[in-house]
Formats: structure tokens, sequence, C-alpha cells
């Protein structure tokens, strides 16, 4: 039974679909966990999460494939993400395979929703912890609950493949040794702020500085950041501030081991962006969205790429990703996780 569902028109939102896992962490271990159709979170009003923003998660896809398989792209890399995550935040990490386990439990609990292979749409996977007992000294819970909920999804950023425009904002994101690194709530939360005076001021997001020297470039609020130079090289910032994006790291394999293009993580200055040829943004939301423009406090860089379609690098890249995500590409050993196969594809 497909769901009605107009797949192409289809933004970043959340949608109710049928399961969702839960599990929770008592008296030191982790229960079995269950699939419940119950959307609805029920918690003391003194939870860890409530009043000290102990929270963290995660995001992937599941993609239908042109063979009508239904699969998830390195799961294993946001399993691993959200136990370093989980341990920096003082949380009982999940373990690695149990969170596979319950991402293939949720996908395959939630086939309908997977959105037809070609429809431009996927869907979202967001696993998530919080401390769910109460606290009220500031220390951490001892009780933890971990879910995952599916959600089908658009573009993240409304017009998908046209540029955007970033502006560079007066608000830092991640302090030195601080959690910028780890996926915590707390990191989006402080970041809303900056996003809503993005917006009113016409921008799409924010390109955030390094907050020691505000001299390098960083990421924005949800994804990293990948240029490329006038001779066809991809660079991307190296910085232990931002978040380790697994799109980012299997684009820059992609870039060297599929289209022969030289990839570097490097210190990248703002007073050298001007110089690179084309600019995107690179997530598991974000896919690959080109930039066309950023405003660094009144000084405009405008991309050779234009406003109006992606510089022919980033296509590249876009499409050996995505081609390799819904299997038109082979895939490199161990990136395409399969949980259904034979599946209606239309
Ligand atoms: N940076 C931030 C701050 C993010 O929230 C995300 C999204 O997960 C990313 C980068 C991209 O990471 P990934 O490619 O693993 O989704
Ligand atoms: C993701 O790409 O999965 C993210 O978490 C980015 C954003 C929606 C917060």
């Amino acid at each position: 039974m497909k769901k009605d569902i107009d797949w192409s028109s289809l933004g970043f939102g959340y949608i109710k679909t049928d399961y969702r896992y839960v599990s929770n962490y008592k008296n030191g271990k982790w229960d079995d966990g269950v699939l419940t159709t119950d959307e609805t979170v029920t918690l003391n009003e003194s939870a860890g999460v409530l009043q000290y923003a102990q929270t963290c998660f995660e995001g992937l896809k599941a993609y239908r494939t042109v063979d009508g398989r239904v699969v998830c792209f390195r799961p294993d890399m946001n399993a691993k993400r959200m136990y370093d995550t989980a341990q920096r935040l003082e949380m009982a990490p999940f373990p690695e395979d149990r969170f596979i386990d319950a991402v293939e439990k949720v996908v395959k609990a939630n086939l309908d929703y997977v959105p037809p292979y070609g429809s431009g749409a996927t869907l979202y996977l967001r696993p998530y912890m919080f401390g769910s007992n109460a606290v009220i000294g500031v220390k951490p819970a001892t009780e933890f609950q971990f879910r995952i909920f599916a959600t089908p999804v658009g573009p993240y950023f409304k017009g998908g493949a046209k540029p955007i425009s970033l502006r560079v904002p007066d608000f830092d994101r991640a302090a030195p040794r601080g959690t910028g690194h780890v996926k915590a709530g707390l990191n989006y939360a402080m970041s809303l702020h900056a996003i809503v005076d993005a917006h009113n001021q016409g921008f799409n997001e924010n390109i955030y500085l390094d907050s020691a020297t505000r001299t390098k470039v960083e990421e924005t609020g949800g994804a990293n950041i990948i240029f490329v130079t006038k001779d066809n090289k991809i660079v991307t910032p190296k910085s232990n501030t931002i978040l380790p994006s697994i799109t980012r790291r299997s684009l820059m394999y992609v870039a060297e081991k599929y289209l022969g293009l030289k990839a570097e993580e490097r210190e990248i200055y703002m007073t050298e962006v001007s110089e690179f040829k084309e600019c995107a943004l690179c997530g598991t939301a974000a896919v690959l969205s080109p930039v066309g423009r950023i405003v660094d406090h009144g000084k405009e860089i405008l991309f050779p790429s234009g406003m109006e379609k992606m510089g022919e690098i980033t296509q590249k890249l876009y499409d050996t990703l995505t081609g390799i995500q819904m299997g038109r590409i082979d895939a490199p050993d161990g990136w395409l996780r399969e949980i259904a196969r034979n599946t209606v594809t239309v």
C-alpha cells in the first residue's frame, strides 16, 4: 500500500510515519527496545534534557534504488559518531551494532514511506537520545531514552539545486575545546537566533568563522563546506570545532577515487574565499547545495558559477554521490546497507 503523499513536492519537514523505535537506559543497562506507534514522549518535569539540554541526535537517509532495493547510506558512521557524542555529553552510549539494527527495524516498519526512485525525495531517519530522569543539581542524568523516527523529506533548501546565499554572522557556533565536533542539541539551540536573523536579512544560512580568531571558515549551522579551486581541486576546512560530516568525508573519497580530482582538508582563511570558483554545502539533509554568494559585513563574494545553477565540479560530485546512493553507480564496499529488495519502484 502506497501512502498518499505527493513525493516530488515534499520539503524538509516532519511527517508522522507509522513506527518509531524506543529503548530506555536504566540501572546501568539498555533494555531490549521496541517499535511503537506512539509519537509522543512523556517526561518528568525535571528531566535532564529539559533542564540542562542533555540531548544529542543523528541524521541519515534511506533510499530506494534504481533496481528496487531500499538501502541506507553508511549507517555505521552515524552509529560511531553518536557513540562519540554521547561520551562527550556524559550520556550512556547506545551500542553501535544495536544502532544499526534499530535503523533497519524502523526502515522496514515504514517501507511504504520510502519515496519512489526518481521522485527526488528520501526517507530521513532521526536517531536521538536524551537524559530522561529528574536532575536538579548540574549533573548528568542516569537514565536515558534512545529513539529513532522516520520522515519522508525533499530538499533542505527551497528551490533544490538553485545556489543559495550565505552571510558571515556576528555570532559564533562553537568554542575551542567545546562541543562543535559532536552532534549535541545545544549546538543547534544556540544557532537558532543566528539563523532567524540571517533569514530576516535575506540569507539562507550563516557561514561561521572559527571563534578563536574569526579568520578561518568553519561550517554552516547544519552542513560542512567544500570549495573548488580554479584548477579543480576540492578543498574543505580542517578544524576540530566542526562536525565531521559523513557526506563530506564521502565526497572527498568520491573526488579522488571516482573523479580523479585532488581533495585536500586544510585551514581556509576567509580572505582566500574569493579566489575559489565554486562553493557548496554538504550534509545528509543538504546533500550538496551550491552556494552562489557569501556576504561578509558588506563585502560580497560572487562565485563564478553564478546564482542559476551548480558549478561544473559540484554537479559532477553531486551526480556521483547521489548515483552511488541510488544504486546507479557501484558503491565502495560497505557504503550501502541493504534493508529490503524487490520493492516496487513506482
Ligand atoms: N555540520 C553540521 C553542523 C550538521 O548538523 C550536519 C548534519 O548532520 C553536517 C555538518 C553534515 O554531516 P553529515 O554529512 O554526516 O550529515
Ligand atoms: C542532517 O543533515 O542530518 C542534519 O542533521 C542537518 C540539520 C537538519 C540539522
